[in-house]
């Protein structure tokens, strides 16, 4: 069963619970559940701590297990269910998908922010670093949407958001694998949005693709995780 552990009240969970009122009507919980990739640490552990304070029941997938069992102890309100998944793996992703429709209903939300920076640049230019880090950021993120968006587009609602970074606008120093992993998904991101709207006979209610840079990208309106999140 997907699971979360018993939630032992500690003073850290207590304290951030008291902390964080969930008064942000644009993180509300809607039914259905989060999945983020990339939750055990940084802003994609920040964003599944945040949402299951609103009240969200957060799967929370990376590779490490111990990381994301040790979050969800942590969360309030809500809860967060640890799913271990390299998103590398595409069978894994589907099967996972798979298990949280069973288990947990189908995602209303998912949340692709695995991701690498490997310093790249023109003196250490590495086919191989590059091939990494284009691997996890840009595949690791169409494997995921390969999996969530045929569900939601059946569905006929979800919403999905991939986090970029400004790195993927302009090219920056070191920056070259990095920088064009996110400038490939920012576009990505704009050419599926007409796509997934002009899809059926009606658009897919609220089903948006937002090209997110670390905090919001100012585009992707109501009902934005982001919109005031973590930065
Ligand atoms: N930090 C910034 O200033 C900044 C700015 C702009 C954009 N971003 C982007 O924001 C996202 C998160 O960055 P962050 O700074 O929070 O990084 P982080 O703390 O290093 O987090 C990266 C996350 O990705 C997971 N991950 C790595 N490889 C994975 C794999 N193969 N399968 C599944 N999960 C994997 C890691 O967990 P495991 O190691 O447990 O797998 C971790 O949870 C990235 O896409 C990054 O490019 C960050």
């Amino acid at each position: 069963m997907l699971a979360g552990p018993t939630r032992v009240p500690t003073a850290t969970a207590a304290q951030a619970a008291a902390e964080c009122v969930p008064t942000d009507p644009s993180i509300a919980p809607v039914p259905g559940c989060a999945w983020i990739a990339g939750a055990s640490s940084g802003i994609g552990r920040a964003l599944a701590l945040r949402l299951a304070r609103a009240g969200w029941t957060v799967v929370a997938s990376a590779r490490r297990a111990d990381a994301l069992e040790a979050m969800a102890g942590e969360a309030a309100n809500g809860r967060i269910v640890p799913l271990p998944i390299d998103v590398t793996d595409r069978a894994a992703l589907a099967a996972g998908l798979a298990r949280i429709e069973r288990e947990l209903g189908p995602p209303a939300l998912a949340v692709a922010a695995a991701g690498l920076y490997e310093p790249v640049d023109a003196e250490r230019f590495d086919a191989e670093r590059f091939r990494a880090t284009i691997e996890l950021n840009l595949m690791g993120t169409a494997n995921l949407l390969e999996a969530v968006m045929p569900l939601m587009m059946r569905r006929r609602g979800g919403r999905i958001a991939v986090v970029a970074s400004v790195a993927g606008y302009r090219g920056l120093p070191t920056a070259a694998a990095y920088g064009a992993s996110k400038a490939a998904l920012i576009n990505m991101c704009e050419s599926l949005k007409p796509d997934i709207s002009t899809t059926g006979t009606r658009p897919p209610r609220s089903m948006r693709a937002c090209p997110c840079l670390a905090g919001c990208c100012g585009d992707c309106g109501d009902g934005c995780p982001w919109s005031s999140g973590p930065r």
